[in-house]
């Protein structure tokens, strides 16, 4: 029989055939929006990490902030085949659907920052939202010395962020004599929260602490207590980018901020791990820094 015994004369010896092209794998990754600071560091960090293996090529989509767009980038990527899809939603509800079908046809899904229902998604990464509106509640707490009249700017209460940071301050707070006497949905967005505040001072004579579920929402509180002349106001966000949120610390706009790292390294390296077949977690939960006036030129400090 031959080739059973001995070499094949029609095949070439190995040292002839051309060396085996690594595979290369396509990464769709839908991006709620671009329009905060926030998340073109996230992109930017998917694709500082993705430069360094050329295995993996990433296609960037914005949902400019629409729901239904980012409904449709899930529908795409699906139908043109991609190996592994990475997710940012906007809003928990309307996405599980269509990433439950991405994971039906068989492709990956990463989530990170702002979670789904459910648990149809192959991993999850992003920080403990509770936790750190929680941490933002004791330091709150302690600023004011006990007690004072606060105003709270939420995050979109569709979004996962928004509901947790909310119920880890209001935990933060528990038992203290601080008191809630304005709150409203900012929606994440600087412009929102600015018109918010706007009618908080209206309302309300003294305010002793705003805190905002990210730091261009302190920021556009802020704003409106400047324009308004009321400046014995403190302002408390989260995100701490360098060059936003412990930039206002270093410049005596914010009081404080606590980081929300993006996850976008992580992602990559999750990525990698998928698309090679290797086991992954379900979920990977980012740490978080405090940085106050105490502590930023330090680098601020880390929370356990
Ligand atoms: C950006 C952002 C951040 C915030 C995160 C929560 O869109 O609003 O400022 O920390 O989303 O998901």
């Amino acid at each position: 029989m031959a080739g059973c015994t001995g070499k094949d004369s029609s095949s070439p010896p190995e040292s002839a055939k051309p060396a085996t092209q690594a595979r290369t794998y396509t990464v769709g990754m839908s991006q709620c929006n671009l329009g905060e600071p926030w998340r073109v560091q996230m992109n930017e960090d998917i694709r500082a990490a993705a430069a360094k293996h050329a295995e993996i090529k990433i296609i960037f989509k914005d949902a400019q902030n629409d729901t239904l767009k980012q409904r449709s980038h899930i529908e795409e990527f699906v139908s043109s085949k991609v190996d592994l899809i990475v997710i940012s939603p906007k809003e928990a509800q309307p996405l599980t659907e269509p990433v439950a079908r991405a994971i039906d046809a068989g492709i990956p899904v990463i989530v990170l920052d702002r979670r789904l229902l459910g648990d149809k998604y192959t991993c999850f990464i992003g920080g403990d939202n509770k936790k750190i509106g929680k941490e933002a509640g004791e330091w709150i707490v302690k600023a004011l010395g006990g007690k004072g009249r606060v105003v709270e700017l939420m995050g979109l209460m569709t979004s996962t962020p928004g509901q947790d940071r909310h119920s880890g301050f209001r935990e933060g707070i528990a038992g203290s004599g601080i008191e809630i006497i304005f709150e409203a949905d900012m929606k994440w967005l600087e412009p929102d929260a600015r018109k918010e505040m706007e009618s908080a001072l209206s309302r309300f004579d003294h305010i002793d602490l705003v805190f905002a579920h990210n730091d261009p929402g302190a920021h556009g509180a802020f704003l409106a207590a400047k324009a308004a002349g009321r400046d014995n106001i403190k302002f408390v966000g989260i995100d701490a980018l360098p060059q936003e949120g412990v930039a206002y610390v270093q410049q005596g706009i914010l009081d404080a901020t606590f980081q929300y790292p993006t996850g976008g390294a992580q992602a990559v390296d999750v990525a990698l791990k998928i698309l090679k077949g290797e086991p992954v977690p379900k979920e990977i939960v980012l740490g978080t820094r405090l940085f106050d006036k105490s502590n930023v030129a330090q680098g601020g400090q880390e929370i356990k």
